[in-house]
């Protein structure tokens, strides 16, 4: 029997996670924040083992989620779905009222699953080859 739970981590238990999910070509020091110390960092356990992570940092009543990753073998399964809710409830719970993120393309559909919409062009980091769109939900 598997138990899962979320609960609130430190930002270097969230490193090798989005290392392996998100930038598995690339050195864990790729993967850090600046601000990460700032950041409130979740996690998605099975039992004891990290399975998926997100990270807010939040402004005043706006924030933003960073670096959402779910282990490769355990997407789709419905984790990140339970986790994106959670941060949801925590932003809404302290007074956020407009959440953003950087989407990448392939991960919007997802996100306008929760109600998310799109609010800009398509844009690309130069350095990462990949293409992101910013997306927005009120609270
Ligand atoms: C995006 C991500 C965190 C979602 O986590 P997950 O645990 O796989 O999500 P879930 O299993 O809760 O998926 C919920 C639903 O969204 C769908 N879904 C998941 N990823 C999707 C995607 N990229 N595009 C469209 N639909 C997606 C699932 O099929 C599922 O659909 P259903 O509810 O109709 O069955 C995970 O796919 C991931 O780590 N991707 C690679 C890293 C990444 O792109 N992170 C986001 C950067 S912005």
């Amino acid at each position: 029997m598997y138990r899962i739970s979320i609960r609130e981590i430190k930002a270097p238990e969230t490193w090798p996670v989005r290392q392996r999910v998100m930038w598995p070509d690339k050195d864990i020091e790729f993967v850090k924040i600046d601000n990460d110390e700032e950041g409130i960092h979740f996690g998605l356990f099975e039992n004891d083992t990290l399975i998926s992570v997100i990270s807010l940092f939040a402004k005043g009543d706006e924030a933003r989620f960073r670096k959402f990753a779910t282990e490769k073998d355990f997407q789709g399964k419905g984790y990140g779905a339970r986790l994106l809710n959670f941060l949801i409830d925590e932003a809404r719970r302290m007074g956020i009222k407009t959440l953003n993120c950087d989407a990448r393309l392939t991960a919007a559909p997802f996100y306008k699953k929760f109600g998310m919409k799109e609010s800009s062009e398509v844009f690309t980091y130069n350095e990462r080859g990949m293409e992101y769109i910013k997306m927005q939900i009120k609270l």
